[in-house]
């Protein structure tokens, strides 16, 4: 079978060589645990390889993103100007002709394919991140959206990482039903001990592959970005927040979705 890496080989370890060609994979966690960089060193793995290579972000702009890599080491203006590598920016708007209106599913989609046909036939990679901006306000529709991107973005030979925020009151990924339209979930977490921010990764999916089941603590290391260290074991109190706190969230998140017209 053909794996891609993911530019993390400490990671591709963990699920057999890296990620089977045409796979649509979720990479789901809290803030600030690590989703991006590994978008970033996928993408980045890809324009060395050859690969078309297309990043769609959300969250933080394209110059964001540029800096992000540049600080690990990664040159992604080079690749650009050099038409390995499309980076659409879908947080700014504006007129740029790879900057993206709105956040619409049907927008996207036109637009990746643009992209695609720009950089030509051959193996593809594309990081959608985050995939949760699409349905924000619509959280029923993301296992339709998920399904309809695998789907189409399949025929195009492209395998797909795509980010989604991690709900802490129900642990499931942001929008229900996307871990189930996925064929890989990838899942950071984070704990604080003894006032140490600490970061894990747990392969909880990976199709066809025989995957390491044991959640690994990982660390960003300047320069050269996310490494994989030891196994770990940690304690469901270590992860959760307190019961209070879920409830005061929970409370507030019914009241949000209450008002909204
Ligand atoms: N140059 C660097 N050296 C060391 N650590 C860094 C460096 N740049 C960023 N980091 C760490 O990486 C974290 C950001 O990781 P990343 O952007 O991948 O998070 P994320 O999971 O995508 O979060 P979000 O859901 O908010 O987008 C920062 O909070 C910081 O701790
Ligand atoms: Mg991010």
């Amino acid at each position: 079978m053909e794996r891609l890496s993911t530019g993390v080989p400490t990671l591709d370890a963990l699920i057999e060589g890296g990620i089977p060609r045409g796979f649509f994979v979720a990479v789901v966690g809290e803030p600030g645990t690590g989703k991006t960089i590994l978008c970033i060193h996928f993408i980045s793995k890809g324009v060395d390889e050859g690969d078309k290579c297309i990043y769609v972000t959300t969250e933080e702009s394209r110059k964001s993103i540029i800096t992000q890599a540049r600080q690990f080491n990664i040159d992604f203006e080079k690749a650009i100007n050099e038409g390995k590598m499309i980076l659409i920016d879908a947080l700014m708007g504006g007129q740029e002709k790879w900057n993206l209106k709105s956040l619409s599913p049907d927008e996207l989609t036109e637009m990746i394919i643009n992209a695609k046909k720009e950089l030509g036939y051959g193996r593809a990679r594309i990081v959608i991140d985050s995939l949760s901006a699409f349905w924000l306000d619509r959280p029923a529709m993301a296992r339709r959206y998920a399904y309809y991107f695998k789907k189409v973005f399949s025929k195009w030979d492209f395998t797909i990482l795509a980010t989604s925020q991690y709900a802490i009151t129900t642990a499931e990924a942001f929008g229900f039903g996307v871990e189930h339209v996925a064929d890989g979930i990838i899942r950071f977490r984070r704990s604080i001990k003894n006032g140490l921010l600490r970061r894990y990764l747990l392969i909880e999916k990976m199709r066809q592959t025989n995957h390491s089941p044991v959640m690994h603590e990982l660390k960003i290391i300047p320069g050269k970005g996310l490494m994989i260290l030891k196994p770990t074991i940690i304690r469901r109190e270590d992860l959760t927040l307190p019961k209070q706190v879920k409830n005061k969230i929970v409370k507030a998140r019914d009241k949000g979705e209450s008002e909204i017209p």
